[in-house]
């Protein structure tokens, strides 16, 4: 895939940007990257915060084979955690956590964010947006109040790690170009394979800061405990349930609380 890269100084957000260059005829592999959103989108429509030039956002316009299943478009989610996790440890030798299905972490606080949206026509994905969010040069005191406890940036994280070389700083195209070559790579190996997330399963559940323990299942049918064992091939969480059966949990309709802080 041939990669489009698009800057703003400015934009509401690149997901929606992505869309908008969709409509005008913009093709697979356009990027749209910002120094500032002015209306960034986050799940479940809250919005995300984006401050001038400290943190990367990004999007990229994908238009899948009519015949991959719109059931599967939901797993680029994973992919897109899988290349953010790939780009922090090869650039910057943090250690990552990922909390499913898609939460990036490093010491347990939340790096990036993901929002993947698609337009669907006739029943198949005309376009997929990919938007990626990532806290590179934030201070402890530029989150917002409420989210202070949770989250964390590639500066302080690398302050953290090597206080006396006088903190390293991480660089925004850096991380916006490894993501999305990363991405890509995942991306070809998912569609030849019919959108399998065989390739990229073990690494991830490696990763997985949920497995083997206990946690909080946010079902709106009703909440309960159980063991996580690992994200299943099709993207669900493997949960064991205190009376012995295992079950998976898909990411759609439910969320996974660990019972000891965010994770
Ligand atoms: C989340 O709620 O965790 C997902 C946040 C996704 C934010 C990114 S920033 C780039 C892209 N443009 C948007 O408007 N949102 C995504």
């Amino acid at each position: 895939m041939k990669l489009d890269y698009r800057y703003y100084d400015t934009i509401d957000s690149t997901n929606l940007e992505i869309r908008r260059l969709f409509a005008e005829g913009a093709g697979e592999g356009t990027i749209a990257f910002a120094g500032t959103q002015t209306a960034g989108r986050g799940r479940t429509g809250h919005s995300w915060k984006s401050p001038e030039n400290v943190s990367v956002a990004t999007s990229l316009l994908l238009t899948p084979p009519q015949d991959l299943s719109m059931s599967r478009i939901p797993r680029l989610t994973v992919l897109a955690a899988m290349a953010v996790m790939k780009t922090i440890e090869e650039e910057y030798q943090l250690d990552c956590g990922i909390k499913w299905p898609n939460d990036i972490l490093i010491g347990g606080k939340k790096i990036c964010g993901i929002l993947t949206e698609m337009e669907a026509e006739g029943g198949f994905a005309r376009c997929v947006v990919v938007g990626i969010g990532v806290n590179v040069h934030q201070r402890s005191e530029d989150f917002p109040e409420e989210i202070k406890e949770m989250a964390t940036s590639l500066d302080l994280e690398l302050e953290k790690k090597d206080l006396s070389s006088g903190g390293k700083r991480a660089s925004r195209l850096t991380v916006t170009e490894g993501i999305w070559q990363h991405f890509t790579a995942y991306y070809q190996e998912f569609i030849r394979t019919g959108g399998s997330l065989e390739s990229i399963l073990e690494e991830y559940n490696l990763h997985l800061v949920n497995r083997d323990q206990r946690v909080r299942i946010l079902d709106p049918k009703g909440e309960y405990e159980a063991k996580a064992l690992g994200m299943a091939p099709d993207g669900s969480l493997e949960i064991l349930l205190d009376d012995g059966r295992i079950r998976n949990v898909d990411s759609g309709e439910v969320h996974v609380r660990g019972l000891y802080g965010y994770a």
